[in-house]
């Protein structure tokens, strides 16, 4: 199937997310990476426009990450946090606490995204339980919104073929997506102008279901894996004080804004609205050991922090809860985004990023153009009865040119690592804008 010389045979790995049987017919592997770029399976140097998968904010290849792990795993390989601990994971939780999204300095570790929300959700309705209001148990999510793969997730997540195969949680209910290209295309230099009032469906949902049956409501403060739809002026204030109004705990999931892909080092920071969790992951580790933390405000720790001593208070955790290896790969990134200045770096960046996307703005088939921080997400207009296909070619033709680019649906996402410099970013465009004019 596979004529490359040293490349293994593809048969046995079930990708995830992938269109298995096109990809092996035509792969493309990487091989190795160092700061900006990755190295592909035949030797090309290849620009990463995408921090991976959203998570390399510090660039590929950090030597104090390496041997923070190497260290750990030679010392305490791993160690149980049931009934347990081990120092590194309180020194963890104590540093992210540190910098925690909004003050909100109580940390529970996971192992991915869809673990954090999986958790927040469950941590949501533990609390209203645990509060007397026990009849919440109804999650809301948003049109559009991706929460990563648990049923949870996908259930409070807004992408249809993401969900249509599978049972859901029952009672949940979405918002309506905020993105509309007829009023905010090619907004520049801040937020869409249009949309605040969509917060205004949660007023109409509590209408709907009545507020006593919500524990909890959940949105990406930006969405990135959706397409990049950033939030209208006033909108997540909106909904934070339609949530607190009503008694509904408000969650940001920040698995791709946390660790300071906007410019701050949560959106949290960014748009200045306070949520009562938080769930992060990617970034937090650079992507180099899996790991995610759900950020929880005092009110709903201590909330749940009542009943005998004797008591576990939530039932609930993973066997890799606070990995030693993953928070010595943690607390070494946490140096590094410090010593950089990376959480806050992407606000340097933006402006020229900024020009730099506005710049293709002219090329075929691109409808709109929207930015924020570090990220940028390019909407093409669609094939004809074949959507997702311009933007997939571009994808390709870009790999093998030499720039890694993400796509969903017809939109391109790029998100570099936080550490680019403005040549990265005009190769970028440029390498992009090519592959642009060569789509039909
Ligand atoms: C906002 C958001 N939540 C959750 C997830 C799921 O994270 P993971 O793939 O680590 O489970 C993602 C992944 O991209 C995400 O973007």
């Amino acid at each position: 199937m596979n004529a490359r010389a040293n490349t293994p045979s593809l048969e046995a790995f079930w990708m995830p997310f992938t269109a298995n049987r096109q990809f092996k017919a035509a792969p493309r592997l990487l091989a190795a990476a160092q700061g900006m770029y990755y190295t592909s399976d035949d030797g090309r140097r290849v620009l990463d426009g995408t921090a991976g998968l959203w998570c390399v904010n510090a660039g590929h290849g950090r030597r104090q990450i390496t041997e923070a792990v190497e260290r750990q795993l030679s010392t305490l390989d791993f160690a149980p946090t049931f009934q347990m601990g081990h120092p590194i994971a309180f020194d963890f939780a104590e540093r992210l606490a540190a910098i925690a999204p909004g003050g909100l300095d109580r940390v529970f570790f996971t192992n991915s995204g869809s673990e954090s929300v999986d958790t927040a959700l469950k941590i949501a309705i533990a609390y209203q339980r645990a509060i007397g209001q026990g009849t919440r148990t109804r999650v809301i999510g948003r049109e559009r919104g991706y929460h990563g793969v648990g049923f949870g997730g996908i259930t409070v997540g807004g992408l249809v073929n993401n969900r249509r195969v599978f049972p859901l949680l029952p009672g949940a209910d979405h918002l309506r997506h905020t993105h509309d290209p007829a009023r905010n295309a090619f907004t520049k230099g801040g937020l869409p102008a249009h949309g605040a009032e969509l917060a205004d469906d949660l007023e109409r949902l509590v209408a709907l279901h009545g507020a006593e049956t919500i524990a909890a409501v959940i949105v990406e403060p930006m969405a990135g894996s959706t397409g990049v739809l950033l939030p209208p002026q006033g909108y997540l204030q909106r909904l934070r004080e339609i949530a607190t109004r009503h008694g509904i705990l408000l969650i940001f999931d920040e698995v791709i804004t946390g660790f300071g892909r906007l410019g701050a080092p949560f959106a949290t920071d960014y748009f200045g609205v306070t949520p009562d969790l938080v769930t992060t992951a990617k970034g937090i580790t650079n992507g180099t050991i899996p790991m995610g933390a759900v950020f929880a405000s005092r009110k709903v720790h201590d909330g749940l922090m009542t009943g005998p001593e004797a008591a576990i208070e939530l039932f609930h955790g993973y066997t890799y809860s606070g990995h030693p290896v993953a928070c010595a790969a943690g607390l070494a990134t946490l140096d590094i985004y410090a010593e950089e200045g990376l959480l806050t770096r992407a606000a340097e960046l933006a402006p020229h990023w900024e020009a730099a996307m506005h710049s293709l703005r002219d090329l075929p088939n691109v409808v709109d153009i929207r930015t924020i921080g570090l990220v940028a997400g390019i909407e093409l207009s669609s094939r004809e009865g074949a959507p997702g296909a311009r933007a997939y070619d571009v994808f390709v033709d870009c790999f093998n040119k030499g720039l890694l680019v993400r796509v969903t649906g017809d939109i391109i996402a790029l998100s570099p690592p936080l550490i680019a410099e403005t040549q990265h970013i005009d190769d970028l465009a440029a390498m992009l804008g090519d592959a642009l004019k060569r789509a039909a």
